[in-house]
């Protein structure tokens, strides 16, 4: 079984698939951090984001970085998010991303183009989304464990700039594939959330066997 998991920035979608990854006893894969690992050797190499080019050069890497806890961070998240607009690194991370999601057995992705490029043949596929302002809370408490001490009104500009920018591509834009189910976390505590997810990828895969 494959389950597609989308949506934007601390919408919740990656607490959701690493749950029901557990719950279905599938392999999980956050593909935000494959376009973190690209902004890492942007950083890293020097490169510069906003080139198309730059951005392809800095896609060969070796899994192992995605290990790193560099990835975390929110500078990292921002250069991602530049990055992932071009079109030459979004096929350069592809086909790692398809054959996660073709193993045998199935897997659980989230990311922002799952449902609607990288698995549009999943089982189950979920739009989780919530308030930018409770996402921004969500995330500035994130943050704040991690030592951090941006105000609350900065991580909502950066929040509503990153949606402006996975909103407004060009390429693999972030929207809800026609078949997908919305989920708002905005009022859900993480186990109703959970809860509710499971329910709906239930209901899907009754709908396909009957
Ligand atoms: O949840 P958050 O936005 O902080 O980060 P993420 O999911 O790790 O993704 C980082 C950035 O990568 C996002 O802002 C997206 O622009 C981009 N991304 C993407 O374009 N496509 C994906 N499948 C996953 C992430």
């Amino acid at each position: 079984m494959i389950i597609a998991v989308d949506g934007p920035a601390a919408s919740g979608k990656g607490t959701l698939a690493r749950a029901l990854a557990k719950h279905y006893r599938l392999p999980h894969l956050d593909t935000g951090l494959l376009y973190r690992a690209v902004g890492l050797n942007v950083l890293r190499q020097e490169l510069n984001p906003e080139i198309e080019a730059d951005g392809f050069a800095a896609c060969d890497f070796d899994d192992s970085i995605l290990g790193d806890p560099a990835l975390r961070s929110d500078e990292i998240g921002k250069i991602a998010s530049v990055v992932s607009v071009h079109p030459l690194v979004r096929t350069a991370l592809l086909h790692r991303q398809r054959r996660f999601a073709n193993q045998p057995g199935g897997a659980v992705l989230d990311g922002r183009d799952i449902g609607t490029v990288i698995a549009p043949n999943a089982d189950a596929k979920l739009f989780i989304k919530a308030t930018p302002q409770i996402r921004a809370k969500r995330r500035h408490a994130e943050l704040r464990t991690q030592g951090s001490t941006v105000s609350l009104d900065k991580v909502l500009a950066d929040i509503r700039a990153r949606d402006l920018r996975d909103i407004g591509r060009a390429a693999a834009p972030l929207v809800m594939a026609d078949d997908a189910n919305l989920l708002d976390t905005s009022f859900l505590s993480i186990e109703s959330a959970v809860q509710r997810a499971i329910e709906l990828v239930e209901a899907r895969v009754r709908a396909k066997t009957s």
